[in-house]
């Protein structure tokens, strides 16, 4: 059954304004999904202007901040009575398997329900003066927020953003991308059967190079988020720059976990291996490079070859271990860095091409892999992947670690595993990323934990309370009086 999806533009479904479409492909088939409506430049800037309107309406701009947290409120439960179809949705466009797509639509209604109790939180300062001075602040809202997210994680990675503009008052143009634009349709559906009035919340599905790029060099949006590879996040940094328009990057990273001999190999194991293949591998935050040191190297490898290949790959909707990638492309990215890794002389321990099964034939399958005698310096240890495929780096002293660590273009989360609070701590103050898990990588959905990255991983925070400084402006108010 083949769907049929249009965009949201003030609260209405529009085609695009030149009827244009394209496909999306379920990738554990590579079966047509739906025929969705293509945004055109004329559709951004309808969408842009409608934001606006709706900034100034009465029943938005003009709103109590406790009215802005009802409807949040309001959305995340609907998104959690209407988990299994949302899943199931976000499960088929973009392959996760199905519980970590419950898991995404759960942590969807959990930002909805942060930031909901922050609506009517957003308080400024008074500065004293002295005598016959008031001075005080006001957050404002900033306005209107561009957000372009990426396919890995739609309907989280919507709402992260959505849920603190929206709290913050400010109204949203979202583009989701070409290749998983379903579940955020469905947000925008639902906000507004919630009560989000038409125009707070608008989703146009498009291409990168056309709605993208219009979105991002419109001299009417007030601010941009933006999640995706370094590459593009430049390049639509520098449309936004040419109206003085302030970004948030999150841009990927090549996260360590940090093993110690000392560490509880059980809990290390399971956390190591998850931190790499939950959704394929196709996480931001994914724990892609392992660093363990030399006297635990054959234990913890031997144990993570035995899960990898015990792990089982199959189409998202019959709940496996581990989906397919994406789509054909970023396939055939992971199949070529592997093949980069082997002649680098890293040595594939797990996995290492597409899955024998011919039931797989027609998806876009990865096997769980495991590349080990990797040394620091390889591209494999060095660029992001974005698949199931974890480069193993051996280490002898923390000091060795911690340089590891740190030789890398990117700094988004690290992990380090071990008894010892001494090192852990050490690790910990000396990582150059935005976060850094002890003996955990993750916590839940960490809706609560600010994220974000050094260095080219990005800049500004999202998620927790920080985030709210991306869609506020402060305005300081200065009274003479006598
Ligand atoms: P991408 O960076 O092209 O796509 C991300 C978003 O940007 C999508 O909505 C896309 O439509 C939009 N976009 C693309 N070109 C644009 C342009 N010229 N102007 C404005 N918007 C544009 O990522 P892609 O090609 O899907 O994946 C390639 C690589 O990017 C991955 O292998 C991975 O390394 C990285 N990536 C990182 C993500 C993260 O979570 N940080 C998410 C997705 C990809
Ligand atoms: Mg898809």
């Amino acid at each position: 059954m083949t769907m049929t999806e249009q965009l949201m533009i003030d609260g209405q479904k529009v085609g695009a304004s030149d009827a244009g479409t394209f496909e999306v492909c379920d990738p554990s088939s590579g079966e047509l999904l739906a025929t969705v409506a293509k945004a055109t430049k004329a559709d951004v800037d309808r969408a842009v202007q409608a934001a606006h309107a709706a900034l100034e309406a009465k029943a938005w701009g003009g709103a109590a901040p406790a009215e802005r947290g009802r409807v949040m409120i309001r959305i995340a439960q609907a998104l959690r009575e209407q988990v299994e179809e949302l899943a199931t949705l976000e499960s088929r466009d973009n392959g996760k398997p199905l519980r970590q797509a419950r898991t995404d639509v759960q942590v969807a209604a959990r930002y909805f329900e942060f930031f909901a109790g922050v609506a009517d939180k957003i308080m400024g300062n008074t500065i004293p003066l002295g005598p016959g001075f008031l001075d005080y602040t006001v957050r404002e809202p900033i306005g209107v927020s561009a957000q372009i997210i990426p396919w890995n994680y739609p309907i989280q990675i919507g709402a992260r953003g959505v849920a603190p503009a929206i709290a913050a008052g400010c109204t949203v143009v979202l583009k989701p991308a070409e290749d998983a634009p379903m579940t955020a349709l469905r947000l925008g559906e639902i906000a507004l059967a919630c009560g989000l009035p038409p125009g707070v919340l608008n989703v146009l599905p498009g291409t990168g190079p056309e709605a993208g790029a219009a979105l991002a060099s419109h001299p009417d949006i007030n601010q941009l988020t933006f999640t995706g590879s370094v590459s593009v996040g430049i390049a639509v940094a520098k449309m936004a720059a040419d109206n003085v328009v302030p970004v948030v990057m999150e841009l990927g990273g090549k996260s360590p976990n940090i093993v110690f001999a000392d560490a509880d190999l059980d809990l290390t194991v399971q956390g190591v291996a998850n931190a790499i293949f939950q959704n394929a591998g196709q996480t931001c935050s994914a724990g892609s490079r392992l660093l363990v040191q030399r006297t635990a190297h054959d234990e913890v490898v031997a144990r993570l070859t035995d899960r990898a290949k015990a792990m089982r790959v199959g189409p998202g909707v019959s709940d496996p271990d581990m989906g397919p990638i994406i789509s054909k492309k970023q396939l055939e990215m992971i199949e070529g860095y592997v093949k980069i890794g082997q002649r680098e002389g890293a040595q594939v321990t797990a996995g290492g091409g597409r899955p024998s099964d011919p039931a797989l034939g027609r998806g876009f399958f990865f096997q769980p892999t495991l590349l080990d005698r990797v040394s620091p310096e390889m591209r494999v240890a060095q660029e992001e992947i974005f698949g199931p495929v974890l480069a193993i780096i051996t280490f002898d002293e923390i000091e060795e670690a911690i340089a590891i660590a740190n030789r890398s273009q990117y700094g988004l989360v690290a992990g380090v595993w071990t008894r010892d609070i001494n090192k852990a701590l050490t690790v910990a103050s000396r990582i150059k990323s935005g976060q850094v898990y002890i003996n955990t990588y993750g916590a839940g959905g960490g809706v609560e934990l600010p994220f974000g990255g050094y260095k080219k991983s990005g800049y500004g925070r999202e998620k927790s309370l920080e985030s709210l400084a991306s869609y506020t402006q402060v305005k300081n108010v200065c009274v003479r009086f006598s």
